[in-house]
């Protein structure tokens, strides 16, 4: 997996770099009611504490977050390594491939893999430089609204994300559906895209306009109903399944229930007595892919600034310990939840190949007659050399993919 997924997001960098739009290819998107733990959940598939989460609406804006692996040397890590050396293929003689992204300036450093990151950044707060969530030099966030200013704190990208989404809603829980676009540069991630959304609520509080459900319903929507997205359907374990604003969402955008894994947070919080076990055996309301449930930080883990691996290992232990966990284990904890994840996408990628390699020939006749238009006088960018890259590298790709997906099997299937 880990070695597939930079293939695809360098098809993606390639078609961004020739002016397409990016191929629709797997997301993962949380949806469910506020605070069920949705930027819980996402923190920990990342393995990375820096979503702000708390009681009440925290999450107002669509949290669009792109991961890019840096530790393949071979393969470039940012979607600008290249699109610049395309452009500078193409930049004599088809202005009009230029990619708009705009930000093709900041990442010099990031693009080449032999340079080692540069040093961090003073932190902000001069007094913070001691605190525990510094990261290591080799591993940074970018917002698309800052270009060219890395950030190496999580918390001062915690503070961030917290400040645009001010900045463009207001202070008083106004909510927006304008994305904040973060990308995580490391070498200790997955290449993954993952939307955080703000969380289904019912009544309208501070500066949030009457209609705040349907317009938070709206906004969901528009990420789950991509049948690329991968949803999953946050519902906190100590509320009822039957009223779960995420299952009856992702049922009405998929109803066979392909691409949702039902995710069942605060385990730990359920009445004692009580446990998920019907609802992880899939007895409540089925799913096809079925249940997991987890056990997220809570408040107090994190204004005691438990880390995410300290949480993962009480998870682990809890559902160990637990009698009505203990036969369980495959539909329990993050680590569960993760290999369920690994083993969707790279089906939900292998079938997308026929579409993909639809568009890329598509592309290429689009090319040929612009060029042809033009006529261009030489035969430097030709057909041969663009469209040829593109698919030798689809080829390529399909190829290491089939064998990995056929080797390993899967285990949600
Ligand atoms: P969101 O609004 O759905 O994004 O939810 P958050 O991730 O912000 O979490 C809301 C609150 O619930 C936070 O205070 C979390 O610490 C807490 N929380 C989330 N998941 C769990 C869990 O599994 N167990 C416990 N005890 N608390 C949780
Ligand atoms: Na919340
Ligand atoms: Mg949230």
């Amino acid at each position: 997996m880990e070695q597939l997924i930079p293939i695809v997001n360098k098809l993606q960098d390639v078609f961004g770099a020739i002016g397409q739009s990016p191929i629709d290819l797997p997301q993962i998107v949380t949806i469910g009611s506020q605070s069920s733990g949705k930027s819980s959940v996402l923190e920990n598939v990342v393995g990375k504490g820096f979503l702000p989460r708390g009681t009440g609406i925290v999450t107002r804006r669509p949290l669009v977050l792109q991961l890019y692996n840096t530790s393949n040397h071979s393969i470039p890590t940012s979607p600008n390594a290249i699109s610049s050396s395309l452009r500078s293929n193409t930049a004599d003689t088809n202005p009009a491939g230029e990619s708009d992204s705009g930000d093709e300036n900041n990442n010099e450093n990031a693009n080449d893999v032999n340079t080692p990151p540069p040093k961090p950044l003073p932190s902000r707060k001069s007094t913070e430089i001691a605190s525990p969530p510094v990261l290591p030099g080799d591993e940074w966030g970018e917002f698309l609204h800052l270009p060219g200013e890395k950030f190496y704190s999580f918390d001062e990208i915690r503070d961030e994300i917290v400040r645009e989404t001010d900045r463009s809603t207001g202070r008083n829980k106004g909510i927006s559906n304008k994305s904040i676009n973060l990308k995580i540069y490391s070498p200790r991630v997955l290449n993954l895209t993952l939307v955080d959304l703000p969380g289904i609520t019912k009544v309208s509080v501070g500066d949030q306009p009457a209609d705040i459900e349907d317009q938070i319903r709206e906004m969901c929507l528009h990420y789950i109903s991509n049948p690329n997205a991968i949803i999953l359907a946050v519902t906190a374990g100590n509320t009822d399944l039957a009223n779960s604003d995420a299952l009856k969402m992702a049922r009405s955008v998929d109803p066979e229930g392909n691409r949702t894994i039902g995710v069942l947070t605060k385990l730990d919080l359920m009445d004692p007595g009580t446990d998920a076990s019907d609802m992880l055996n899939n007895r409540i309301i089925p799913l096809r892919r079925g249940y997991v449930g987890v056990i997220n930080r809570g408040q107090r883990d994190i204004s005691q600034r438990k880390s995410i691996k300290e949480g993962l290992r009480k998870e682990m232990e809890f559902f160990k310990s637990h009698p009505a966990y203990r036969s369980l284990q495959h539909r329990c904890g993050t680590t569960t939840l993760a290999k369920m994840l690994n083993s969707i996408l790279m089906h939900h990628i292998r079938d997308c190949l026929p579409e993909i390699k639809n568009r890329i020939t598509g592309m290429m006749a689009d090319i040929q007659q612009e060029l042809d238009a033009l006529g261009t006088p030489t035969g430097d960018i030709s057909r041969a050399t663009l469209g040829g890259s593109l698919l030798g590298l689809l080829s390529k790709f399909a190829a290491s993919f089939g064998n990995a997906v056929d080797g390993k099997g899967s285990s949600a299937d």
